[in-house]
C-alpha cells in the first residue's frame, strides 16, 4: 500500500553531514521525498511536535535538543513507507540498533540517534500536517 510517513535528520546527523546518506538509504529503499525543508526548530515548535511525550522524563531534554541545530523533515512516499521507514532507521537506542540501519551507522545515543519516523498511521498524520499542512487535505 502506497503512503506517507515523516521523517527528520535530527541535528546531530546534520552536523556529521549525512544528509546525503541518510536520503540514500530512503531512495534505495523506495520511499521517496515529496516534501523536505530544513531548519532550525524552536524549542516551542519542537515541544508541539513531541507533545505526546510530554510527560515523559526525557521531554525537556529531547525538545532542547532537537532545536539547538537545524534539521532537515521530509515527508516519504513509498509502499508500506511507515514500517520500511521504521526498518531502515533500526531500535531508538544505536547500542541496540540493527547492523546496516541508519542509528548503527549514524547514531551515538539515545537522545542523538540520528533520525525520527512516524510510528504509525495517525502519527504519520499528524506529524506531516505539523509541519505540512498544505500536504493534508
Ligand atoms: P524519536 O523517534 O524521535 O521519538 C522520541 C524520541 O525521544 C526518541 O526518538 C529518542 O531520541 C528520545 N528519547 C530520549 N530518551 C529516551 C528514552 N529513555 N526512551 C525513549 N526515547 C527517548
Amino acid at each position: 500500500m502506497k503512503e506517507r510517513t515523516l521523517a527528520i535528520i535530527k541535528p546531530d546527523a546534520v552536523k556529521k553531514h549525512a544528509i546525503g546518506d541518510i536520503i540514500r538509504r530512503y531512495e534505495e529503499a523506495g520511499i521517496h521525498p515529496i516534501a523536505l525543508k530544513m531548519s532550525t526548530l524552536s524549542k516551542s515548535t519542537a515541544e508541539g511536535f513531541y507533545a505526546v511525550h510530554k510527560e515523559r522524563p526525557f521531554y525537556n531534554d529531547l525538545t532542547s535538543y532537537m532545536a539547538s541545530g537545524p534539521v532537515v523533515v521530509l515527508v516519504l512516499e513509498g509502499e508500506n513507507a511507515i514500517k520500511t521507514n521504521r526498518d531502515l532507521m533500526g531500535a531508538t537506542d544505536p547500542k541496540k540498533a540493527e547492523a546496516g540501519t541508519i542509528r548503527a551507522a549514524h547514531g551515538a545515543s539515545i537522545e542523538e540517534n540520528a533520525v525520527h519516523g512516524s510510528d504509525a498511521t495517525e502519527t504519520a498524520q499528524f506529524e506531516i500536517g505539523f509541519f505540512f499542512p498544505e500536504l493534508n487535505s
